[in-house]
């Protein structure tokens, strides 16, 4: 891959209003998405056909938008040169949630059939491996960024793993919760905001706290992303629920014929009685945090869509 260094992505996208430059973020989330479809061709069908049916069937984009986003507030400009690391934080993501569905038994994500419910376990690992893989390639030419590209995906499996044997030895206090979203969801988030700072050159503090950021939003989105699990249906979210909790019985009583994440009940466990608005305050101080560390960007539409990312990670409901 060649990096070119004009700005025309940045010109294409940046929309006068006034006095004000923004940016077009379904645009940006575009160019994102793009690249990602060049990116997963393959001489083996079946990796193309798998791999373009997650991506195409959406997703939010929160961590592409985190990195990009941050690093337009800071006055990056080149976007030919950040939007493949966007990229690559994505289907680090992309590729997790492929072999997530295999663990968890998940069918339906993004509205869609999860990959192992259309082609089955073995071609959905080998989509996880391969989206994986065309992380090394976007990250070919970046030097020190692959360092915080690996230590969050280590972080991700490490949380993954975590999880699993917390759950085989019946041992997820909250303070194991707790470190689990951090190394899984959490340092996903970090590694976006800090890179997006990293590209715009900006102070070593400025990279710590958009790297803060990142955290105490993947925090919170993760605590959510739990809660909604437990209370909203696969029609809402999109994807396999590990529950269907049926709302006149209580918590205790599980109903549901989709198969169940070994996670079902230990999340039931936490998120009992009170636990569902607990978890729902703990969300928000995450956020409330995260609110705090933007203090490091100038004002700016940038900086004010960064902080709807905020609000949106407490108030989405799939
Ligand atoms: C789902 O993440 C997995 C978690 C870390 C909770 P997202 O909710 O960002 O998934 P998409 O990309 O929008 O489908
Ligand atoms: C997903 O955790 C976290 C990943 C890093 C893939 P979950 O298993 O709770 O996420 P969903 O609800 O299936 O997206
Ligand atoms: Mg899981
Ligand atoms: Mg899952």
């Amino acid at each position: 891959m060649t990096l070119q260094r004009s700005h025309s992505i940045y010109n294409e996208i940046a929309v006068q209003d006034n006095d004000t430059v923004s940016i077009d973020v379904d645009a940006l989330v575009r160019s994102v998405d793009d690249l990602m479809m060049n990116e997963v061709q393959s001489e083996v069908p079946v990796l193309t056909d798998a791999s373009r049916h997650i991506i195409s069937s959406g997703g939010k984009r929160i961590r592409p938008q985190l990195l990009l986003l941050t690093y337009l507030s800071l006055g990056g400009r080149d976007l030919e040169y950040a939007m493949p690391v966007a990229a690559a934080i994505e289907l680090v993501h992309t590729a997790s949630v492929v072999h997530d569905d295999i663990n968890d038994h998940g069918m339906v994500r993004r509205g869609r059939e999860s990959v192992n419910a259309k082609w089955g376990r073995t071609f959905a690992l080998l989509t996880g491996d391969y989206l994986f893989t065309k992380v090394y390639d976007l990250m070919a030419d970046y030097g020190r960024a692959n360092r915080v590209v690996s230590d969050a995906t280590t972080a991700l499996v490490e949380g993954e793993t975590l999880q699993a044997y917390a759950v085989k030895n019946n041992d997820l206090s909250r303070e194991v919760y707790m470190r689990v979203i951090a190394l899984k969801t959490a340092e996903l988030f970090r590694a976006a905001g800090k890179l997006g700072a990293m590209f715009a050159e900006t102070d070593e503090h400025t990279i710590e706290e958009m790297g803060e950021f990142g955290f105490n939003i993947g925090m919170a989105f993760q605590i959510v992303d739990d809660i909604l699990d437990l209370t909203a249906d696969s029609e809402q979210t999109g994807k396999t629920s590990n529950l269907d909790v049926d709302q006149g019985k209580g918590i205790a009583s599980i109903v549901g014929d989709e198969p169940q994440d070994p996670m079902a009940a230990i999340k039931a466990k936490a998120l009992a009685g009170d636990a569902i608005e607990k978890g729902r305050m703990l969300a928000q101080s995450f956020v409330n945090q995260a609110e705090d560390n933007l203090d490091v960007l100038p004002d700016g539409p940038e900086k004010e869509h960064l902080r709807a990312l905020g609000r949106l990670v407490i108030e989405r409901s799939y």
